[in-house]
């Protein structure tokens, strides 16, 4: 391990320094932190924080806000029981994800595109020359809100795609606002603050195909990063991989049945003034069966300013970001190579 990238790692998440926390890494020239590539011993799923939906909806609302407001500053991350997107649906979903990427290699390529601005692209696995590393997920990112907008450029095979992701985009975002709205109100913000600022959602499906033998050292499946997003809700078929930072250790995020999991991203991170933080994760991958998994990134508009909320700020909390539009960040993430964690560097205030 080069010594450079460990003593970054270090002062980032000093318990990461101790032997017995890191097992079976190595660690990744875009990352700060040593990467995990198998499983955690101990696993994590009783202490997954887990909030049920009908709750916040229901007269102990203030109850389940604190506990989400809770999850976001200490966790950076929870499951969501009880969200109201219906199992049809989300069966239909994955299934259509796995057929989609069933198909042969010819059909799936035509959404092939470099362009980040794409209202639709494949990213296929790839091989980092740099290092002897593979990683192996292929995902379909696309625009889906609202649905009617955007479904004439998805894929018109398998036949059912655009009906069953439309029903399940659709459904997910509802539960993106219920969350969000809840956000709000946690950092003691109106309801609608988070609201106001976004624009839609990007679903990105991901496939990881069973890790086959392979002459490189490490097969990975999504290496460590943050998400450029206000939230991530992230829905997982039965195979393990997630894996999150938590208390500057790796654990296992393994699938809740009927559950989603909500993280934070870099936007939330920035307008709620670092209290809650863009979680650091990552996927591995499993040797005996493909995984699918389908992340609902939710953005804010162009033109939205992203600093601090004011309300957030005084004189014991100074603003730690300038205010800045989600466009001057997303153009930033694409023309400037950094880790995902240090991307809001860019944009920390002045100190006086
Ligand atoms: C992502 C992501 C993790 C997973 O899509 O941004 O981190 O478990 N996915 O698929
Ligand atoms: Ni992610």
């Amino acid at each position: 391990m080069s010594p450079t990238v460990m003593q970054q790692a270090d002062a980032l998440h000093p318990a990461l320094s101790d032997p017995k926390n890191v097992q079976y890494t190595y660690t990744d020239p875009l990352s700060e932190v040593p990467a995990l590539i198998s499983g955690v011993d101990a696993s994590f799923d009783g202490s997954t924080p887990i909030i049920d939906m009908e709750g916040l909806l229901g007269p102990r609302r203030s109850e389940f806000i604190k506990q989400i407001g809770h999850a976001c500053e200490k966790n950076g991350f929870f499951a969501v029981r009880n969200h109201g997107i219906p199992e049809m649906k989300i069966s239909n979903m994955l299934d259509t994800a796995r057929d989609f990427f069933h198909l042969p290699e010819e059909e799936r390529l035509k959404f092939r595109s470099s362009d980040p601005d794409s209202l639709i692209r494949l990213v296929t696995g790839f091989q980092d020359k740099t290092r002897n590393i593979f990683v192996s997920r292929q995902s379909l990112k696309f625009h889906c809100h609202p649905v009617e907008d955007f479904k004439n450029h998805w894929p018109s095979t398998p036949p059912s795609f655009r009906e069953k992701v439309g029903e399940y985009c659709a459904s997910v975002r509802k539960v993106e606002v219920a969350i969000l709205e809840a956000i709000s109100e946690s950092l003691g913000l109106e309801r609608d603050y988070i609201d106001k600022l976004l624009k839609g959602h990007y679903v990105s499906i991901n496939y990881y195909p069973a890790c086959q033998e392979s002459e490189l050292d490490v097969t990975h499946g999504v290496r460590t990063h943050t998400d450029p997003t206000i939230i991530t809700i992230l829905m997982q078929d039965d195979v393990p991989g997630l894996q999150v930072i938590n208390d500057d250790k790796w654990i296992d995020v393994n699938p809740i049945p009927d559950a989603v999991v909500v993280h934070v991203g870099d936007m939330l991170q920035a307008l709620s003034n670092c209290r809650y933080k863009s979680l650091l994760h990552q996927a591995i991958v499993n040797c005996e069966r493909e995984r699918v998994s389908i992340a609902s990134y939710c953005y804010p508009s162009d033109d939205s300013a992203i600093g601090p909320a004011k309300k957030l700020i005084d004189d014991d909390h100074p603003a730690i970001y300038k205010d800045f539009t989600y466009k001057e960040f997303h153009e930033s993430m694409w023309r400037v190579k950094c880790s995902t964690a240090k991307r809001l560097d860019l944009f920390m205030a002045e100190s006086d």
